[in-house]
């Protein structure tokens, strides 16, 4: 039986760092294991320009803990204003690795998302020229789609008519939640990669609703039913090239979290790969773990992969904080309901 797993340092292609009190609470989490994260641009107000992304950067590198090496991969935000000069200028200059696309209220802080697709054409043009990956949050917002389907509807309505008008782009079908998803990344071409995040691997929609409401398993897209569960789990330890890890990380503080209406996001960056190192393990694919998290992710942004690594034992079980305190109040940790048995040294 493996008792000890050595991987190449995993990295991030999905994370919430946020700001000011919460960027210094929790950056520490995610620099501790992962040697870069693609940082999501949902500040308020967003990071829309090369310059609020050079800021931001800036904000994270000086947040960070003494002798840290953590790189913070930049995105912008796309609007219907954005200038695909701006964004060609921040790729050339090496600021940015890829752009994100929230349709307009889609989720939290997506107000200034895209409403109508066609008119960011020329920034999705210009990026299929350059190779700037464009990440995707792919859901309808419609008001008369049901909540559960609206991955599934985004595929068909906005997102393969994009790839069909946009050929060459990169695009990241993120946090995907479907098992329309994952046969829909199957079915294409080396341009389409697709992030699963840890949560999704653990919990189905029950987890969420059965037996009291939990606010801490509220997250956007929503966990689906169990088949798809199973579905993502299928994906992230088939060793595919095209799935990789984006943990979407979403720390609110528990007040927030808990109003009567409370913020969507699950905060995952402190006890991620001793989660997933169990749920691989679990299918019989420890095996498989370093593709998802090391070197998947890395091939597709054409990024190398980390020369350092990480050691995860199993043993005894692992505790983490349930926890994370920040000035503004606590942030509670993933609970994934099980015991942990892989800690990393
Ligand atoms: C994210 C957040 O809080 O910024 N929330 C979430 O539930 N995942 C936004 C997002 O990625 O959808
Ligand atoms: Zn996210």
């Amino acid at each position: 039986m493996t008792s000890q797993i050595t991987l190449k340092r995993p990295d991030d292609w999905h994370l919430h760092l946020r700001d000011g009190n919460m960027l210094h609470a929790v950056l520490p989490s995610t620099a501790t294991h992962f040697a870069r994260a693609i940082i999501m641009p949902n500040l308020v107000p967003p990071v829309v320009t090369s310059a609020d992304a050079a800021g931001y950067r800036d904000r994270i590198l000086s947040a960070l803990p003494e002798g840290s090496t953590f790189e913070p991969l930049m995105t912008l935000y796309l609007t219907e204003q954005t200038d695909p000069d701006d964004v060609a200028a921040a790729h050339a200059s090496g600021l940015i690795k890829a752009v994100k696309l929230y349709p307009a209220g889609a989720t939290t802080n997506s107000s200034s998302g895209v409403s109508h697709f066609d008119s960011v054409r020329p920034t999705l043009e210009r990026m299929a020229e350059i190779g700037l990956p464009l990440c995707v949050h792919g859901e309808v917002t419609d008001s008369d789609i049901d909540i559960f389907d609206r991955e599934a509807v985004f595929i068909d309505r906005v997102l393969d008519p994009i790839r069909r008008t946009t050929p060459g782009l990169r695009v990241v079908m993120e946090h995907i939640t479907t098992s329309n998803a994952v046969e829909y990344a199957r079915s294409q071409d080396d341009t389409l990669g697709a992030t699963i995040t840890t949560h999704h691997l653990v919990i189905n929609r029950n987890h969420i609703l059965a037996g009291g409401i939990k606010p801490h398993y509220y997250c956007l897209p929503v966990a689906k039913r169990e088949e798809h569960r199973l579905a993502l789990r299928d994906a992230a330890t088939s060793g595919e090239a095209r799935f990789f890890l984006g943990t979407d990380s979403a720390p609110h503080t528990d007040a927030n979290k808990l109003l009567p209406c409370g913020c969507a996001g699950c905060f995952t960056a402190p006890n991620t790969m001793s989660i997933l190192a169990q749920a691989f393990e679990e299918d019989g694919a420890l095996d498989k773990l370093e593709g998802f998290t090391s070197l998947n992710g890395p091939a597709f942004y054409g990024l190398p992969v980390n020369e350092e690594t990480i050691t995860l034992t199993k043993g005894d079980p692992v505790t983490y904080p349930s926890h994370v305190e920040t000035p503004d109040g606590p942030v509670t940790v993933f609970d994934p309901g099980f015991d942990l048995n892989w800690r990393v040294e």
